[in-house]
């Protein structure tokens, strides 16, 4: 009798957690040795653009241009001048109880023509410096080789990412960053966001270069940073994993999309396909050596129709194919902040990637806004896209580089939306991890700083600092978000307390 009940309370506990439903709070710890940190990237933060020797980037020439492709017509020549605030920035991590922290090398700033033949000591001696410093105060670093800002002189002369001429540099370029920081960093990311690189820089052109070709640019792109991704991986394996260890991932934006009409299984169809086209064309070829066959069907067909000879996609030779199916990757970078409904209406449109899929999608009134116009709250959505990635790669290892929201310039510190919103997405993390056993290793929040926003300048803040943009020396605050997630960081997870306590 006794074990039966036993038995009983068991299953019913197990019942109860299963069932623990997606609006319920969950009290508990992540797995010990969860990372825990903050995220920038070099063109949003380091400002100096033309200090010791950096040479012009993309993002230099496009933000200096007449009339400005910025909303608010700045740049990031100073941003939040944090070149020169190394200190500075990492005694903030400190004080926020962070063990990790991710940035991005300034290509420019290490190769000022991006070539290997140039190498800037200055630059150098910046990273060399801002990494001994993390060390030092137990704060592993994160480094993203490329964040966007790729050296002018390389678009010019090879056209960017379309063009695969753009491989062997990139591949000089990291094995330079390997071997002048691989004994300290072990963990490594080459691209961040490859779809908005091609996307949005080369496809609509609204970012650098600011080239807008967007029926088959962006295959192409994508197709060449795949590549070069995987001869970074090839070459960190035969050279510096041997002696360094040390792990290399891609980091891959995805939103999670939800069927407009749940019970249609046309809609259904298409948020797989969306996932597809936004994750697993990324992905896919990087952990089973080939594109999704969603997304290889729906672009051949397309390009059929269309009368091409060839499909916008392009394909993997055997030899290439072989090579991938191994797996070029040893954790996959997750960037996510928000939701789609999608349809299986189709998009109008000349052709592209958002008319290849079939589908259209939009976001849900009643979803609470931020400061950013695509950036709604939706948190079950994080836990949804960490379950559908462990389901479609295997339960590969992830880690979360970045997720935040946005509010407008001039809010206060008192973030308190910021803060819900921290607290629902690592909740759903949370519940991802210990009851769906996703294989999430840490959480990176963007960011560590306001900072500058891309095509939006600084009107949408990111930051759980505040950053005085009118002040020379961009003098930081903490917001109410940094003593949040100080807390969150600190107890490693949500400990039950006493209601005036918490957040
Ligand atoms: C970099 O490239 C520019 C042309 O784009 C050239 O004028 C300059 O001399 C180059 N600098 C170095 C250091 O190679
Ligand atoms: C998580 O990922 C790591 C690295 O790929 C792997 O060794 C480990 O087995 C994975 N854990 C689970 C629970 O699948
Ligand atoms: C920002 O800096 C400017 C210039 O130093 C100063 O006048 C202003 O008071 C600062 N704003 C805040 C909110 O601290």
């Amino acid at each position: 009798m006794r074990s039966q009940a036993r038995l009983f309370f068991l299953l019913f506990g197990l019942i109860g957690l299963v069932k623990c439903d997606e609006d319920e709070f969950l009290y508990g710890k992540f797995p010990p040795g969860f990372k825990w940190g903050l995220s920038v990237a070099s063109y949003q933060t380091e400002g100096a653009y033309q200090e010791d020797g950096k040479g012009v980037s993309i993002w230099d020439t496009f933000t200096h241009q007449t009339p400005s492709p910025i909303l608010d017509e700045s740049n990031g020549d100073i941003a939040c001048l944090s070149y020169h605030k190394s200190e500075e920035d990492v005694q903030l991590l400190k004080n926020m109880g962070a063990t990790t922290y991710r940035f991005s090398l300034s290509w420019a700033r290490i190769l000022p023509n991006g070539t290997v033949d140039n190498i800037n000591a200055k630059g150098i001696e910046y990273y060399d410096k801002l990494i001994n410093l993390l060390i030092k105060n137990g704060i592993e670093p994160v480094v993203t080789l490329y964040h966007w800002d790729l050296p002018q002189h390389l678009q010019d002369l090879t056209g960017g990412w379309p063009s695969e001429e753009m491989i062997p540099y990139f591949v000089q370029y990291a094995e330079l960053a390997f071997s002048k920081f691989g004994d300290r960093v072990k963990t490594w990311t080459t691209f961040n966001e490859a779809w908005v690189v091609c996307l949005i820089g080369y496809g609509e052109g609204v970012f650098a270069p600011g080239i807008k070709e967007i029926s088959e640019t962006p295959y192409k792109c994508a197709h060449t940073i795949l590549k070069a991704h995987a001869q970074t991986y090839r070459m960190f394996d035969e050279k510096f994993r041997p002696k360094f260890g040390g792990k290399l991932g891609i980091v891959i934006d995805s939103g999670w999309y939800i069927a407009a009409d749940e019970n249609d299984p046309k809609d259904v169809d298409a948020v797989e396909r969306a996932l597809q086209f936004k994750h697993g064309l990324f992905a896919s070829p990087l952990v089973f050596g080939k594109y999704p066959d969603i997304v290889r069907k729906y672009v051949d067909e397309k390009s059929q129709n269309e009368g091409r000879s060839s499909s916008r996609l392009p394909t993997f030779d055997e030899e290439w194919s072989t090579f991938l199916s191994g797996g070029v990757v040893d954790f996959l970078g997750l960037n996510h902040y928000t939701t789609q409904m999608v349809s299986a209406k189709p998009t109008r449109g000349p052709p592209s990637w958002y008319t290849d899929q079939d589908l259209s999608t939009y976001q849900d009134d009643a979803w609470p806004k931020s400061a950013s116009s695509w950036l709604r709250v939706v948190p079950s959505g994080f836990r949804h896209i960490l379950n559908w990635i462990k389901n479609t790669y295997g339960n590969i290892e992830v880690l979360v580089t970045e997720n935040g929201f946005s509010d407008t310039a001039d809010a206060d510190w008192n973030d308190d939306d910021r803060v819900n919103y921290f607290k629902q997405y690592t909740n759903n993390m949370l519940k991802a991890v210990t009851i769906d056993g996703c294989n999430v290793t840490g959480y990176l929040g963007w960011s560590l700083l306001d900072n500058f926003e891309w095509a939006s300048g600084y009107t949408e803040r990111f930051g759980v600092h505040w950053v005085n943009f009118s002040d020379p020396d961009r003098t930081r605050t903490p917001k109410k978000s940094a003593a949040f997630l100080k807390e969150l960081f600190t107890n490693n997870g949500f400990a039950k307390v006493d209601k005036k306590d918490e957040f």
